[in-house]
């Protein structure tokens, strides 16, 4: 393994794109290949079997594209398929999914209540509850399933600030979560939104969740020796989605913060 190959990251779509821009400002040097699965998005109300099914044959593609990790950029992904993926890479390649940095960060606070909002499938897993309890038995959790949230934000209601108040104040309220010391966006998606949901709960630390797992990320390829010396290049990382719109390159913006250029990959189709 060289320490210039580059990281795989995918997501149900494109909003893994936050999780991909921490890990581009934090590790400037690295080169990234991302797999965008908008043929199947949203996994969030997809079974378990299909969701793995799809995992498994991303992990499978970013193996072959010589990733030197793979990052599971989707909270959905990493609640149903990181076992499954663990099982059948970690032996080859460091694989990381999104959710254990997080408990692994709220292990070294001192939070005494914790909310979490994220997609119905990751709430049913109930992953980011156990491993919370698991870890600290007294926390009290407050899980919220938002079914539409993902989807309002892709739309790009950030440009109309009274909508996006109104719909902050619609999820993330004092009747859904009452006195909670930390709030964990649990879809790749809201970080968009952090700073105006931090302003507007401003009795919560609201988990800046891309940093945690950027950093993790680091610590796990510092740790492999596996961190590239490569000089920055802004032309090297690749963005591949499953079905391809024009519509995505503009959302695309909104979670990468800058244009980037989308390739279709017919991973699924039949000749693919
Ligand atoms: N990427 C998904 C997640 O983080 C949100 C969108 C979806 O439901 O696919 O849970």
């Amino acid at each position: 393994m060289k320490n210039t190959q580059p990281i795989g990251i995918f997501d149900s779509g494109i909003g893994g794109l936050t999780i991909a821009k921490a890990i581009n400002q934090l590790l400037p040097n690295e080169k990234i290949i991302y797999f965008g699965d908008t043929l199947h998005l949203p996994y969030g109300d997809k079974s378990e079997e299909a969701i793995r099914h799809y995992c498994q044959t991303i992990a499978w593609f970013l193996a072959e594209k010589n990733c030197k990790a793979i990052v599971i950029a989707c909270n959905t992904a990493s609640a149903t398929s990181y076992e499954l993926l663990k099982k059948m890479y970690a032996h080859k390649l460091p694989v990381i999914n999104v959710i254990d940095p997080l408990i692994k960060y709220i292990g070294d606070k001192d939070f005494k209540s914790i909310g979490i909002l994220a997609t119905p499938r990751t709430i049913a897993t109930k992953t980011y509850q156990q491993k919370l309890l698991k870890q600290n038995k007294a926390l009290i959790i407050r899980a919220i399933a938002a079914k539409s949230l993902a989807s309002i934000i892709e739309e790009g209601f950030q440009n109309h600030p009274s909508l996006i108040n109104a719909i902050i104040e619609h999820y993330f309220s004092k009747s859904n979560f009452p006195e909670i010391d930390a709030l964990i966006l649990g879809c790749t998606h809201y970080p968009v939104l952090q700073k105006q949901i931090q302003a507007f709960r401003k009795d919560t630390k609201v988990i800046d969740a891309p940093l945690v797992v950027a950093k993790h990320l680091k610590a796990k390829l510092s740790k492999l020796d596996l961190l590239s010396d490569a000089k920055k290049n802004e032309d090297k990382h690749k963005f591949y989605i499953s079905d391809y719109t024009s519509n995505f390159t503009k959302t695309a913006k909104i979670f990468f913060g800058e244009k980037i250029e989308l390739d279709y990959c017919p991973l699924f189709s039949s000749n693919g």
